[in-house]
């Protein structure tokens, strides 16, 4: 296994739209696990494989305590939502950055496991909203897309700054 490159915002690449897994083989196996170790040493809670460069709709998440239930997500794809959770995010591609979002409380996605297998996922609270902002990241969407413009130019002078 190995470590990956996270991209930090305001990389192009994490504006892309990530493409359907069609083929469920070993390379995809391998991008996983790397993404889930990855994700294990930032540490965080959910990374999508937009953010490590790879335009594949491809999820890992793990939001248990000891960090021994990790969930692979293919293609996955809102099947229902319902309430409102304001919670705080953060995300690995904006490190130290911490912003108020107001996501669905519950959500059932549907989505396929490394072979390629369907599921029924029903989450709530931090799961869901996990699930959520990962999602996001699939059709180039992140976090702080969802504050003030105001707001959003300076964590963007915050990142920059850090990055020079
Ligand atoms: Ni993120």
């Amino acid at each position: 296994m190995a470590l990956l490159h996270i991209l930090r915002y305001p990389h192009p690449s994490l504006r892309e739209k990530a493409q359907p897994i069609t083929v469920f083989d070993e390379s995809i196996t391998n991008l996983a696990k790397n993404m889930l170790e990855t994700m294990y040493e930032a540490p965080g809670i959910g990374l999508a494989a937009t953010q490590v460069h790879e335009a594949k709709r491809l999820l890992v998440i793990d939001v248990s305590e000891n960090k021994d239930k990790p969930l692979y997500i293919l293609n996955p794809q809102l099947v229902d939502k319902s309430g409102e959770i304001d919670n705080k995010e953060g995300c690995l591609s904006f490190p130290n950055i911490y912003a108020n979002v107001t996501r669905a409380e519950q959500v059932t996605i549907k989505y396929q496991d490394l072979e390629g297998k369907e599921h029924i996922l029903e989450a709530d609270d931090l799961l869901a909203i996990c699930i959520q902002h990962e999602m996001d990241h699939l059709d180039g969407k992140v976090f702080v897309d969802y504050l003030s413009l105001l707001k959003r130019n300076r964590i963007r002078k915050q990142l920059e700054k850090k990055q020079r």
